[in-house]
């Protein structure tokens, strides 16, 4: 039997994004974001939800662009580090030690050592409440060659993205792989008549 927990923002998983962006002096900043996700496939796209009263807000509305960093597990530290300081505060990119690079196409930094990043160009922002979501078009994506699988594809495995957990807002790796999409389903899909 189920229980109702009422109105809550709990979908799983969430993902960890470290959304990169410079501020009008040109200094970098990352701010942990979960609540975001792919959002089209024409031009691809991601979003990223983000309180007005974020650095990150200002800096992404002024240069219009930002990156999406996904760390792995290993970054857990560094990844929660982005979400409990504001850029507004200190060069929190700088103390945190971390090395970041000039994203290539779009104004904003990357974190060198993520897995996999997406440049993203600022294409739409929607007032949602107390946050506003902010969409990206996909101008690049960049992966660590050894992330990639024999068929040149990203392996979730060996990217090993940070998962945030909301509920208990706790931090998870991936499980096991269960079947392949598009496919563990046509079984039913057949004896229903649909090819
Ligand atoms: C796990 C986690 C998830 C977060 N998700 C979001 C989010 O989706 N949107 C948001 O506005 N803030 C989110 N935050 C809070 C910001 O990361 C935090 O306020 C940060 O200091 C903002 O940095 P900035 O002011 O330098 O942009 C999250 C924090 C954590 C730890």
């Amino acid at each position: 039997m189920k229980k109702s927990l009422g109105a809550k923002p709990i979908v799983y998983p969430t993902p960890v994004f470290l959304v990169g962006s410079y501020d009008e002096n040109g200094v970098a900043n990352m701010m942990n974001a979960a609540w975001g996700g792919l959002c089209s496939s024409n031009p691809p796209s991601v979003a990223v939800s983000i309180r007005q009263e974020r650095h990150s807000y200002d800096n992404i509305i002024q240069k219009q662009a930002f990156t999406i960093n996904i760390p792995s597990t290993n970054q857990a530290k560094v990844a929660d580090y982005f979400g409990l300081v504001s850029g507004k505060k200190c060069d929190k990119v700088k103390l945190s030690g971390v090395a970041v690079e000039r994203a290539e196409f779009v104004d904003a930094p990357m974190l060198k050592d993520c897995p996999l990043v997406l440049e993203c160009r600022l294409i739409a922002t929607h007032d949602l409440g107390v946050h506003t979501q902010f969409v990206g078009e996909i101008i690049d994506v960049k992966i660590e060659e050894e992330c990639l699988d024999s068929a040149g594809q990203p392996d979730i495995r060996l990217v090993d993205p940070l998962l945030f957990a909301p509920g208990n807002r706790a931090y998870f790796a991936i499980g096991d792989f269960v079947g392949q999409a598009f496919a563990v389903g046509k079984d039913i899909a057949a004896h229903n008549g649909f090819e």
